[in-house]
């Protein structure tokens, strides 16, 4: 049977990304079926709600989707619907790498850095959120549980093994967070000794953000809490050339979402100027993940040669090319 993948194009630039990247797959060959579905604003719009109950019926039946940026309307009482995703479905891993490309604009081209965030507690867990009547007093709850660290962790150096990656550091604030930052080190530290073929290796949040514009070559694995791994992985974003080349991988135990580290960018939606890579990155990890490594590597290859040799690319690479000419580049060599 052919596997069927759920589609959710998305807000803003969501729906043209999704597509170049839906046309690149087929383009090679990978003969899915697909299941379109609505999520974020343009499923308030036509139904009134931003996660559809049909959605979440078709990403728990085909179990595989691929998905564009949300658009959460900010201050209107609405829970962020990726927050919602990652913990209906338990997706507690985000597997977010990034990989320079030569020849674009970006700060350094020797980058290959894996960030994995833990995806449905600390500062995101969307607990105890209140505001006092009179708006003098804002709380919210970070949660960090045993069971959750340790499933993070271990899915960082299990990732680390098979990718044969050589160093794990973990990220924290555990001399101010004593609490969550502490519990999160302690459990990073008691998984670390159950990996001696890894270097393991810890690093305060800060100085990490320092680290990683300085010298970013010493980093090979990232794994951090929800917070945390957020604002590091748009970081790291910054430092291969911007949010259209960073993808990320959501996943559960049973089910998994492919998308972009980025937002609906409403300053290039409907321009035909956004950069397809990101999404069409996600999909490469969702071939990977179906064990479809030699399609993977072929899209990775016609991606890389366009990228590399500047032939059409996007204005965000140093190009002055759109969204439809760059993913023509990409089929042509497919
Ligand atoms: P953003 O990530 O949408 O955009 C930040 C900057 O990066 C903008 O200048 C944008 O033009 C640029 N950019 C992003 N993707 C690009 C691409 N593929 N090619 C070229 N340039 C690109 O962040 P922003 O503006 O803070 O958020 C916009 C909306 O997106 C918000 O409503 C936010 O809630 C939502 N969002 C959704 C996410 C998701 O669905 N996974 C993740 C992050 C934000
Ligand atoms: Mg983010």
């Amino acid at each position: 049977a052919k596997q069927i993948i759920t589609v959710i194009p998305g807000d803003g630039i969501g729906p043209d990304i999704i597509n170049a990247t839906i046309k690149v797959l087929d383009k090679a060959g990978c003969n899915f079926e697909y299941e379109y579905a609505d999520a974020g604003l343009v499923a308030l719009e036509k139904h009134g709600e931003l996660v559809p109950e049909e959605t979440l019926a078709l990403i728990k039946k085909n179990k595989i989707a691929l998905k564009g940026p949300l658009t959460t309307p900010v201050g209107e009482g609405f829970t962020s619907i990726n927050v919602t995703l990652r913990k209906q479905f338990q997706l507690y891993a985000n597997v977010r790498p990034v990989l320079s490309f030569k020849g674009t604009k970006a700060r350094y081209d020797n980058i290959d850095i894996i960030t994995i965030r833990e995806n449905t507690e600390g500062m995101y867990s969307g607990l105890g959120q209140t505001l006092s009547e009179d708006g003098m007093k804002a709380e919210a709850m970070s949660l960090v549980t045993r069971e959750g660290a340790e499933r993070i962790v271990t899915f960082a150096y299990e990732t680390a093994r098979k990718e044969g990656r050589k160093k794990v550091t973990a990220v924290h604030k555990a001399n101010i967070l004593k609490s969550t930052s502490g519990l999160f080190l302690k459990v990073a530290r008691e998984v670390a000794q159950r990996y001696p073929d890894i270097e393991s290796t810890e690093m305060i949040v800060d100085n990490c953000c320092m680290q990683l514009v300085m010298n970013p070559e010493q980093f090979d694995m990232i794994v951090t809490t929800n917070l945390f791994g957020d604002i590091l992985s748009d970081l790291c974003a910054g430092l291969v050339g911007g949010l259209g080349m960073a993808p990320g991988a959501n996943i559960g135990e049973d089910c998994a979402i492919f998308e972009a580290v980025h937002g609906s960018a409403p300053d290039i939606a409907g321009k035909n100027l956004a950069n397809p890579t990101s999404v069409i990155l996600a999909a490469i990890q969702m071939l990977e993940y179906l064990e479809m490594g030699d399609k993977a590597e072929n899209i990775r290859r016609a991606i890389t040669d366009v990228i590399e040799s500047g032939d059409r690319t996007t204005r965000d690479l140093g190009g002055s090319h759109g969204t439809t000419d760059f993913t023509d580049a990409v089929l042509e060599r497919l």
